[in-house]
């Protein structure tokens, strides 16, 4: 077990420097997973080092495929990747594992996998996943808690309506459509630009999709030429507000580089709000914390709304407004959970019910050692932690990791003391 210390600032805006954003861990994880159906060689740069995408390279691995990956860039071959088994105990590290059944249906007809696991956030049921490969044709059954899905002479042309808006199973079934025998439609779509990302990527391998970023996208019958150019992964939208968040709360001036401003309208425009001066260029955002920090109602959406990920660090911010300001999750069902750690380290925050809750501030935060529950609400642990009062140890930076490159390295770097510790 792991821990990341921090010592607080007590509030202290001191932090100053640039940091800068790697490329998107949920947009890196469809792609490779598109890479699968592909079936030739893809080279993708600007990869984040983190361990999700080394979880999903082993996955690929385990069907017959070959991943390597270093210096931010990885090649998949993919040619004998032709395996129809998810390896349940790595399918269930990350949820993003599911993306692989669009793959290995395109290419084999057939696909087992475990429920993915993945980050505790509520439900997270995959009815979307298996309604929609039933309206393509194929069946699904159950066995010892692996499902699998079978459509012996490949998918069928047809039309999905996504009854909630979801982001993987929008980006499995574009993938999946790719080699369906005829036109593949799917409705109330994720418009997330990591979806964008993926159509980009499958249409450089000579996929048919049009309507990627709008609710609607269609799917036609094509062959895959694989495209011998390596593949840019956009910048990580959420490490960078993240980033830009800690500025709000503690910079001097932080000045947060790489990354597309234009992927964070809402958070800029929520922290305009607040009263914190945001200045955004075409790649980078420069912000430092204000005098006062104004309360705010925030609601999480689906894209171009406030996202769900950002919505633990946002809470952090929220404790240090004066004022009252109320929390709307209407993503996930349990992903306020987080809030009664924040509570033992002095912040005011009321949960109503699993998707409500209202913070009062400005309260000065306490050090604690608390376990992050999940990557994002560990984040905004640490962010809780730079901003108290004493030192505190944040546990379970493994699942950090799994979205967060060289976390203590890059805090570091703008002035904030945090080591690793491992529990002996
Ligand atoms: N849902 C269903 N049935 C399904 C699938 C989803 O009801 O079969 C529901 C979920 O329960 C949830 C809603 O749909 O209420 C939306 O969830 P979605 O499916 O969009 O989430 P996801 O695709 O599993 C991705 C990101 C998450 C991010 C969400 C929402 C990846 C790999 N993961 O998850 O990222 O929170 O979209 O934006 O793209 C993270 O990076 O920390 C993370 C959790």
């Amino acid at each position: 077990m792991e821990y990341l210390v921090v010592e607080g600032l007590s509030g202290e805006a001191r932090l100053a420097g640039d940091i800068s954003i790697e490329g998107a861990k949920n947009a890196v994880l469809p792609i490779m997973a598109g890479a699968v159906a592909v079936g030739g060689e893809t080279t993708l740069t600007n990869v984040p080092m983190i361990a999700d995408v080394h979880t999903m390279g082993a996955l690929i691995e385990g069907l017959g495929g070959y991943v390597t990956t270093k210096d931010h860039q990885s090649s998949i071959r993919t040619k004998d990747a032709n395996g129809t088994v998810l390896d349940p105990t790595l399918a269930k590290r990350l949820r993003a594992s599911v993306l692989l059944t669009g793959a290995v249906m395109a290419r084999s007809g057939r696909v087992t996998f475990p429920h993915p696991g993945g980050c505790v956030l509520g439900s997270r049921p995959i009815d979307l996943f298996t309604d929609g490969f039933q309206k393509l044709g194929a069946l699904v059954s159950y066995q010892d808690e692996a499902t699998t899905i079978e459509a012996q002479n490949g998918l069928l042309g047809g039309e999905i309506f996504f009854k909630v808006v979801s982001v993987t199973a929008t980006e499995t079934f574009m993938i999946a459509g790719t080699r369906a025998t005829g036109v593949v439609t799917l409705k109330n779509c994720a418009m997330e630009p990591e979806v964008v990302a993926l159509a980009n990527y499958l249409r450089a391998q000579g996929a048919r999709i049009s309507g990627d970023g709008t609710p609607t996208i269609v799917i036609e019958p094509s062959h895959f030429e694989p495209n011998p150019d390596s593949f840019a992964i956009l910048p990580d939208r959420i490490e960078a507000g993240s980033f830009i968040i800690l500025g709000a709360l503690l910079g001097k001036e932080v000045r947060v580089l790489n990354c597309v401003p234009e992927h964070l309208g809402a958070l800029l425009e929520a922290l305009r709000q607040m009263g914190v001066s945001v200045l955004a260029t075409r790649d980078s955002v420069t912000v430092s914390r204000p005098d006062r920090l104004l309360p705010l109602e925030l609601r999480t959406h689906e894209y171009p709304g406030f996202p769900t990920d950002l919505q633990a660090p946002m809470a952090v911010l929220l404790t240090q407004a004066e004022g009252e300001s109320s929390l709307l999750e209407t993503v996930f069902d349990g992903r306020l959970n987080y809030t009664q750690d924040l509570v033992r380290m002095g912040a005011d925050i009321q949960v109503w019910n699993p998707h409500k809750a209202t913070i009062k501030g400005p309260t000065p935060l306490k050090a604690r050692d608390i376990d992050g529950p999940d990557i994002r609400a560990g984040l905004a642990f640490l962010l809780a932690a730079s901003i108290a009062n004493g030192t505190s140890k944040i546990g379970n930076a493994h699942l950090i990791d799994r979205g967060y490159e060289r976390i203590e390295e890059k805090l570091e770097s703008l002035g904030l003391v945090i080591k690793r510790e491992t529990a002996g």
